[in-house]
């Protein structure tokens, strides 16, 4: 759990008096993977760990930030159109002018953050600090006027304009919206979305993080959504959501092999949230686990976004009898989500970190998943 006390004496070591603190949570996925910029549907929840920040405003129009974790301090104008290079800063530069943007009149600003996210372990590091402060300054300087899903956009255009990831909407979606013990089918082309109570009896949720770090900036996460928009352009739909198997076998000979296969992946992953769902009213879990595996074989073989070291963790997860494993987030890395009996906890914990261990040389990171609430004042 994340300690607000350490961040509010940072500040008030560094400023001088007292702040405000707001938090933002990371998130899990169920299913629906690099389905969101397609139209389709996903299934997230967050969870416990949470990026916070203490703010307050300062009188002029610097904005005075310090990320704990990363001993990193910069400073900007709000006027600023240029910004700091500072990847990490971008983030909060981003925010600050998109909210700017949307007609809110952000003041200069002194700010601590930190959190416990793990970064780059696919459980949204990056949207949990944009949501924390998209909160807080649509609170602080907006009087709270614009809603959640404006915000989960200004995150998710920060990361657009100010960094470079052409990422979906299911992260910063996430991080607005959840709901303590309840995960979410969002349909990412309408927006409607519904909670769906997450109380699998006899089962739970454990995410290992291989601690391969992940990056998604300037990475080949835009390959993939490129190859995506190509295919729906060539099918004549707006999104890979409205191509059916046969439209998609029809243009095969015009694709490369790789669209092809990327395509195919996206398709399979739209049956497989619905199996889901279908599953979940039933109770039925061990489908759903079977349904997650599938994923993974997709999300390695086809969309090409695993790598060996979390192979190998699904293939452990798979020999000792695990429900459901699969590769979590935009991947290349991070953390696999796995669905368990209970009664195999321990041994799969001892288990799964030994073999990881001789295999690589690197410790794994065991985190049991916790659905906490979205983006809050504290
Ligand atoms: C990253 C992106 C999301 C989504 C996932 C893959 O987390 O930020 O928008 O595309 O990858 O499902």
């Amino acid at each position: 759990m994340i300690d607000i006390d350490i961040l509010k004496e940072e500040f008030k070591r560094r400023f001088g008096r007292d702040g405000i603190a707001y938090v933002a949570p990371g998130r899990i996925n169920l299913i629906g993977e690099h389905t969101d910029y397609n139209g389709g549907f996903v299934f997230p929840g967050a969870v416990e760990q949470s990026i916070a920040l203490v703010i307050s405003p300062n009188g002029n129009d610097m904005v005075n930030a310090y990320a704990v974790d990363l001993q990193l301090a910069a400073s900007f104008s709000v006027n600023d159109t240029e910004g700091p290079s500072d990847v990490n800063m971008r983030y909060v530069y981003g925010v600050v002018r998109e909210i700017i943007a949307s007609g809110i009149a952000v003041e200069g600003f002194d700010v601590v953050y930190g959190g416990d996210v793990p970064l780059g372990a696919g459980m949204s590091s990056s949207a949990a600090l944009e949501c924390c402060f998209a909160y807080a300054l649509n609170d602080f300087f907006g009087g709270g006027r614009l809603d959640r899903m404006t915000l989960a956009k200004i995150g998710q255009a920060t990361e657009h304009k100010y960094v470079g990831v052409m990422c979906g909407i299911m992260d910063q979606f996430a991080s607005m919206h959840g709901r303590k013990g309840s995960l979410m089918r969002l349909d990412c082309r309408s927006g409607e979305y519904e909670y769906y109570p997450w109380h699998p009896d006899g089962y739970r949720l454990v995410l290992v993080n291989s601690c391969v770090k992940h990056e998604l900036v300037g990475s080949p996460y835009n390959d993939r959504r490129r190859s995506c928009e190509r295919v729906a352009s060539m099918a004549g739909v707006e999104t890979l959501r409205d191509c059916t198997w046969e439209q998609l076998e029809e243009l095969r000979p015009r694709l490369s092999d790789e669209d092809y296969r990327r395509a195919c992946y996206v398709l399979g992953e739209k049956d497989r949230v619905l199996a889901v769902c279908d599953a979940l009213q039933r109770d039925d879990y061990e489908t759903v686990g079977k349904q997650m595996y599938l994923t993974h074989e997709g999300l390695a073989k086809d969309y090409e976004v695993s790598c060996v070291e979390i192979d190998f963790l699904v293939d452990k997860a798979r020999q000792l009898g695990v429900t459901g494993s699969r590769i979590m987030g935009g991947g290349f890395g991070g953390c696999t989500i796995n669905l368990m009996k209970d009664s195999l906890y321990d041994s799969f914990c001892s288990e799964a970190r030994q073999s990881y261990k001789d295999r690589f040389d690197v410790e794994c990171q065991i985190i049991p998943v916790v659905i906490g609430d979205g983006a809050r004042k504290l």
